[in-house]
C-alpha cells in the first residue's frame, strides 16, 4: 500500500509558503482507462457523428483516463485554473484522433473533447502529469497493454450484430487483461437491446501497471447483450 501524503497536516506542521507548491499534487488512487466500442455510440442515449477527420477505425477508442479513489468516486475539475491547450499537445494530434476521437454530434474536430476531459479529468492527475504528459500516458496505456477487439475475436466474439453471453464476455475479457479485474458497461440500442459498450480497466496511480479494478460501475447489462457491428 501507497503511503498517502496529507497536505493539510504537512503545511499545519510547518507553516511555509513554498510546501504549498508540493501540494499541489492531487490524491487519488488508480486510474480507469475506459474504452468504448464505437459502434455502440449510439442508441437511446447517444446521436452519433463521425468526427471531421472521418470515420474512425475498427477498433475500441479511449473513452476516459480517470484518476479515481478506491471507494469509487472519481474527482473532477482539480485545477480550474488549469485550461487546455491545444498547441501542447500538437505532436500527438493526429494520434488522439486515432484513439481519442470525439463521436458526439455536432461533428468536430475533437479538440473540444480532449479540453472537456483535461480540465475535468485530467487536472486531477498528479501534478507530474501535465497535458502532454496525460494525453500521452492515456495513448500509451491504450496502445501498449490490450487490443480488445483482436483478443475478443480470438475467443469468436466479434462486433457482428450478434448477442453474446454476459459472463462469457466477461470472462474472454478478463483473460485478455492477463487475469485483472476489468470491468464493462452496457446501454441501450435502437430496438432497447442491452449492447456491449464500454470497458474499464484500472492502472496504477503512476500510469505504469494494470492492476485489478479495486471497485467498477454497475454494468448495467442483460445476461445477452448484443456486440454491433461499426
Ligand atoms: C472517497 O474517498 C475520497 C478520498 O479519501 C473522499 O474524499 C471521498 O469523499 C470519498 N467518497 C465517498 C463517496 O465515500
Ligand atoms: C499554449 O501553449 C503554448 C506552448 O506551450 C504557449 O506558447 C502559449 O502561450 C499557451 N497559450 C496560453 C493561452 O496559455
Ligand atoms: C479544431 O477546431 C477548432 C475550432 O473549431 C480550432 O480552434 C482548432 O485549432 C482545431 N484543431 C485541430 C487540431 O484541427
Ligand atoms: C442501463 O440500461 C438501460 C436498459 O438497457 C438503459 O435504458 C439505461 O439508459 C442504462 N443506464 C445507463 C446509466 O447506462
Amino acid at each position: 500500500m501507497e503511503t498517502k501524503f496529507n497536505c493539510s497536516t504537512f503545511i499545519g506542521l510547518l507553516m511555509i509558503q513554498s510546501v504549498a507548491l508540493i501540494c499541489v499534487a492531487q490524491d487519488y488512487d488508480f486510474f480507469y482507462l475506459v474504452q468504448q466500442w464505437p459502434g455502440s455510440y449510439s442508441g437511446t442515449q447517444h446521436s452519433r457523428c463521425y468526427p471531421t477527420t472521418g470515420k474512425p477505425a475498427q477498433s475500441f477508442t479511449i473513452s476516459g483516463f480517470w484518476p479515481s479513489y478506491n471507494n469509487g468516486s472519481i474527482p473532477t475539475y482539480c485545477d480550474p485554473n488549469n485550461h487546455f491547450n491545444e498547441t501542447k499537445l500538437s505532436d500527438l494530434i493526429s494520434y488522439l484522433q486515432t484513439d481519442w476521437p470525439s463521436l458526439a454530434c455536432p461533428s468536430s474536430n475533437s479538440t473540444q473533447l480532449w479540453g472537456e476531459e483535461w480540465e475535468k479529468h485530467g487536472t486531477c492527475s498528479e501534478s507530474g502529469f501535465d497535458q502532454h504528459s496525460y494525453f500521452l500516458e492515456a495513448l500509451t496505456v491504450k496502445d501498449s497493454f490490450v487490443d480488445i477487439l483482436q483478443m475478443l475475436q480470438v475467443d469468436g466474439i466479434q462486433p457482428d450484430g450478434r448477442v453474446y453471453n454476459l459472463n462469457s464476455l466477461i470472462y474472454n475479457l478478463k483473460s485478455a487483461f492477463y487475469g485483472y479485474n476489468v470491468g464493462i458497461e452496457c446501454n441501450e440500442d435502437e430496438s432497447g437491446n442491452s449492447q456491449f459498450y464500454q470497458v474499464y480497466s484500472c492502472i496504477d496511480r503512476t500510469g505504469i501497471s494494470l492492476i485489478d479494478c479495486p471497485v467498477l460501475p454497475d454494468a448495467n447489462c442483460s445476461d445477452s447483450v448484443v456486440f454491433p457491428s461499426f
